[in-house]
């Protein structure tokens, strides 16, 4: 069963508490950003699992392997439970992200693949189509042992398939009648769901929405009916 995750996405530490408090006991997941984390630091990851949240700590380390593998440390002993590198990184950087990760409490560890934000022709310096590149770097991520990547809905069947151990965790999911705002390979709850997405992390759909509860009752309505 597909979990949602909301991402929060908010410029300081009070208003994201004060959504999540309104989610809790509803969505299992929140996301912490590089928006929330810049200004609120890791203590916002200790007060959401006292609220009853898993965490999320997503900060797409990319750096030498060295640097990650500390951070990926770091990370975990303020208790994330899930983060994210960029599978860009390469083999050395993801594989001693994972022997840290390991070491510690370990988190799952999610590689991202191409941000949903970019669509054909937009990644620079790179003129593969996106899911062809995104598929590619899953199979690597699956070689150097990430727990899952990260990709559009869109490439979720195509990475279970080749791929079917490794989890799919998916942004860029709104709802039909949604803004699709920055992001670009989009999809629904249900249609990424049914793709086979082990996670939706979703954002504004829920932060802007004027009942944000209500729009996260709506999402897990949609993507439990799949
Ligand atoms: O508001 P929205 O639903 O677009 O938020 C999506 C969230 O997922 C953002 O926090 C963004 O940083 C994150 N994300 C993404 N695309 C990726 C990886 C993470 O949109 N490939």
């Amino acid at each position: 069963m597909a979990e949602l995750i909301v991402a929060l996405d908010f410029p300081a530490a009070d208003s994201a508490l004060e959504l999540a408090g309104r989610l809790r006991g509803t969505v299992p997941w929140c996301k912490v950003g590089m928006e929330l984390f810049c200004q609120a630091g890791p203590s916002v990851l200790a007060r959401l699992r006292d609220m009853g949240f898993h965490v999320f700590l997503d900060l797409k380390f990319y750096d030498i392997p060295h640097t990650v593998a500390q951070a990926v440390r770091a990370a975990a002993r303020h208790g994330a439970e899930m983060l994210t590198i960029h599978t860009q990184g390469g083999e050395r950087m993801c594989c001693e992200a994972r022997q840290a990760a390991d070491s510690a409490q370990p988190p799952l560890l999610f590689g991202v693949t191409v941000l949903t934000s970019f669509g054909p022709g937009q990644m620079p310096g790179i003129e593969r189509e996106p899911a062809d590149f995104a598929a590619q770097l899953a199979s690597m991520a699956a070689g150097w042992g990430l727990d899952g990547v990260v990709c559009s809905g869109q490439e979720a069947a195509g990475i279970k398939a080749r791929q079917p151990g490794l989890r799919c965790l998916c942004p860029g999911i709104r709802p039909a009648a949604a803004a699709a705002d920055d992001q670009c390979r989009i999809m629904t709850p249900a249609a990424a769901v049914a793709a086979g997405a082990d996670y939706l992390v979703v954002g504004r759909p829920i932060t802007r929405a004027d009942d944000p509860l209500a729009a996260a009752r709506a999402i897990l309505d949609e993507m439990h009916t799949c």
